[in-house]
């Protein structure tokens, strides 16, 4: 039926109008307050807009939509896209901070929430979920990631686009799901965003694809390009990328639509000028030009020049009607357009509720030295430049967010004790001591604004309330656009000025609790060594500060586990748990050894492992049973555990299964994580925890690129992080 109504759309449409559904330009209104397109009324009007990005507004979009229906010749439809990245109004974690929950059916509500508010105010299409494998905290971006593993960061794409796409793709209140960015896009060299990639294809295939791979699975129905090139061509010009791998090896039927002017960015890169390289894009399978008009101005004389063919044209001009078509855009164009709707589903009670218990179970406790959970009596000191900042607890890329409407640490913190507490707040420095970084770290144009008196006397006042306190709630860490897109940094540590804050806090003897806001790993040597409590909170989203409030008071015990390794030292960058093991491994627990593969200067292991975060509880885990010790492909085996409480008060635990392959036909690595499972237990309670092993689970892409699983003896771990794990061994056998 859809091929039939798209065929004979098609054939009433000109050259021009087919060009036109290729071409997306950006509203304008959110992110830079003008328009990407000059009259871009006119331009719907004439039929050379397939969409429009980031439009906020249900009244506005239905406005656009209705000169598309009512004053274009053929009356097609527009698409609406946004950048709804973790939750629209209502925000949610950022999405590293997501990832850290462990929880699919968390993240998956998170993304359906989204889609609800987003689809009530007028939006059906999400540039997400992002899914780029990364293993370098200097990359800004990496807040918008799942860290650096690709079987994690699988799940949670499945979850997302089930979230966003729903069952069916037509209601009024599921959206379209755009996974980006494809591809390697979190692999740029040395941390700086829009960076070369250069990797080998066993590579990508084995730590890199997976994610991508996954969504396709689920179902999503549009990719986007990434800007950077792989194997030496720019994404949105490599065909073995967008067509081979994509469409011929995946099975992708969606639409792929390029990154931001990511088509005339190709010219920089050095593949020739726009029209060449529009027309490159164009082969290797890319369907819509975001925001560049490479596609609207010069592919009628590329087919005039025989560059390109009318059926490539076609073929992406069908695409992109196919997308309007499941969307239920061509049955009602307002489909997504319903005021009634906009009044009443977005930013409700339900969805910050959901929020803010999504955000506690996203915070991570990195260090506890009996500090918390807090009492909700007494003097608290509430001290730094994120105590009191309702602009910077949504992070990076909420671009709905109503900022001013955030919960704040100290609104939370305020709410949470009554009276039965005295806050004392203070601000205690600027976030960093450059203006310059900090005027660059603000959200969309909003500064936190900067405290123009002296350092000494924005300290003095915080000394003063510390020392009538029980205890220090330090808020302090990155502001939320210090990370995400171009903020990329060479110094991953706290800025010097808020550590000083810190220090001055530690030496007034009274217990601090550091609350850490980031959205990359940290090097915290120092924080590890002299703070007693370190609790990671990201950026926490809309309702952060009541989350902060619930966990620090012991309302909600933590359970977050890093999806991303905390290095020692930004020296060891890159570094992830499931690496190589060369051919000079360290022996284990030793220190410096030479001609080892180490450093001089600095152990090689993290800080903080893949999988860590601990509780307010303990867990101990049992030694690993395995069902039999032997199997052959067709059969599994299960690994079982028994996890207890061995602490005093209820807690959840995510149980983590590891496997290395010992001999391979390629090398493989030290531990892959190959199943998690969350688990609630009660002070004392006991539960056993098993995993089924298959065949399947062993596979990997070898030389050939074929996903094969090789006999042979592997070892099996099962731990509370990928460092501290029980141990045994199994054999695949023929
Ligand atoms: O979706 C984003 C992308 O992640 C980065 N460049 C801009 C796009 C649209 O806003």
């Amino acid at each position: 039926k859809m091929n039939k109504f798209i065929s004979a759309l098609m054939k009433k449409m000109t050259l021009e109008e087919k060009l036109g559904q290729l071409n997306l330009p950006g509203a304008g209104d959110i992110t830079t307050g003008q328009a990407s397109s000059a009259d871009i009324a006119g331009k719907i009007k004439e039929g050379k807009v397939g969409g429009l990005f980031n439009i906020k507004s249900v009244e506005k979009i239905r406005d656009v939509q209705r000169v598309a229906v009512e004053q274009s010749r053929l009356k097609i439809p527009l698409l609406f896209g946004m950048d709804v990245i973790h939750g629209y109004q209502t925000v949610f974690p950022i999405p590293l901070g997501l990832s850290c929950s462990w929880d699919m059916a968390l993240i998956e509500q998170s993304a359906r929430i989204a889609a609800i508010e987003a689809s009530a105010d007028g939006i059906n299409w999400t540039f997400s979920p992002m899914v780029d494998v990364s293993r370098d905290p200097r990359w800004g971006r990496m807040s918008e990631g799942n860290g650096e593993d690709p079987y994690i960061g699988a799940q949670i794409a499945k979850a997302m686009v089930k979230g966003y796409q729903g069952d069916d793709l037509a209601k009024n209140n599921t959206i379209l799901a755009c996974v980006k960015h494809f591809a390697l896009y979190g692999a740029g060299e040395a941390g700086r965003d829009y960076n070369t990639t250069d990797m080998s294809r066993i590579r990508m295939y084995n730590e890199y694809f997976e994610p991508y791979k996954a969504a396709i699975e689920a179902g999503a129905g549009s990719v986007m390009t990434s800007f950077n090139e792989v194997d030496g061509i720019p994404a949105s010009a490599n065909k073995w990328l967008m067509t081979d791998v994509l469409r011929k090896q995946w099975g992708f039927n969606g639409m792929v639509v390029t990154d931001y002017t990511a088509i005339n960015e190709m010219v920089d890169h050095g593949l020739g000028d726009l029209k060449t390289v529009s027309a490159l894009a164009l082969q290797a399978g890319v369907d819509m030009d975001m925001v560049g008009e490479g596609f609207l101005t010069t592919l009628k004389q590329s087919l005039a020049e025989k560059k390109v063919t009318q059926q490539q044209i076609d073929m992406a001009c069908r695409r992109i009607l196919e997308a309007k078509y499941k969307l239920g855009l061509f049955d009602d164009p307002y489909r997504y357009c319903d005021v009634q709707r906009s009044k009443t589903e977005i930013f409700t009670a339900e969805h910050r509720k959901a929020a803010r218990a999504t955000a506690a179970q996203s915070f991570v406790l990195l260090k506890n030295n009996n500090v918390l959970p807090i009492k909700k009596t007494g003097t608290i000191a509430l001290i730094g430049p994120l105590a009191d900042a309702t602009l910077n607890m949504t992070g990076t890329w909420s671009v709905a967010a109503d900022f001013e409407k955030s919960v704040s640490v100290r609104a939370g913190l305020q709410k949470a004790v009554g009276n039965n507490a005295k806050i004392l707040y203070a601000k205690g420095s600027n976030l960093t001591a450059d203006s310059v970084l900090e005027a660059n770290s603000t959200m969309f144009g909003k500064s936190l604004g900067r405290d123009r008196r002296s350092p000494e006397a924005i300290l003095k006042e915080a000394l003063a309330i510390a020392n009538q306190s029980d205890v220090i709630v330090a808020a302090l860490g990155e502001a939320a656009e210090m990370s995400g897109e171009s903020s990329s940094r060479t110094d991953i540590e706290i800025p010097q000025i808020q550590k000083d804050l810190l220090q001055a806090l530690l030496k007034t003897g009274k217990p601090v609790v550091l609350v850490l806001f980031t959205g990359r790993p940290l090097v915290l040597n120092w924080e590890e060594e002299n703070v007693p409590a370190i609790l990671n909170v990201w950026f926490g989203g809309s309702e952060a500060g009541d989350a902060i409030a619930d966990v620090l008071f012991g309302d909600v015990n933590p359970s977050g586990k890093l999806t991303a390794t905390f290095p020692r030292h930004l020296g060891q960058v890159p570094l992830f748990y499931n690496h190589k093991n060369t051919g000079r491994p360290i022996e284990e627990g030793k220190g410096f050894q030479k001609f080892r593969s180490n450093y001089l200067d600095v152990p090689n292991d993290p800080l903080y492992p893949f999988g860590f975060g601990l509780s307010y509880t303990t867990f101990s885990y049992s030694d690993v049973k395995l069902s039999k010790a032997t199997f052959k492909p067709g059969e599994t085996i299960t690994a079982s555990v028994t996890v207890t409480n061995s602490g005093s008060r209820e807690g959840q635990e995510v149980v983590q299964l590891y496997i290395r392959d010992l001999v391979g036909s390629v090398t493989r690595p030290v531990k892959e994580l190959k199943g998690f499972q969350k688990i609630n237990l009660k002070a004392g309670e006991s539960r056993e925890v098993t995993f089924k092993i298959s065949a399947d689970d062993l596979k990997f892409y070898n030389s050939d690129l074929k996903f094969v699983a090789e006999p042979g003896d592997f070892k099996l771990f099962i731990g509370t992080n990928s460092r501290d794990v029980k141990e045994t061994a199994f054999t695949l056998t023929n």
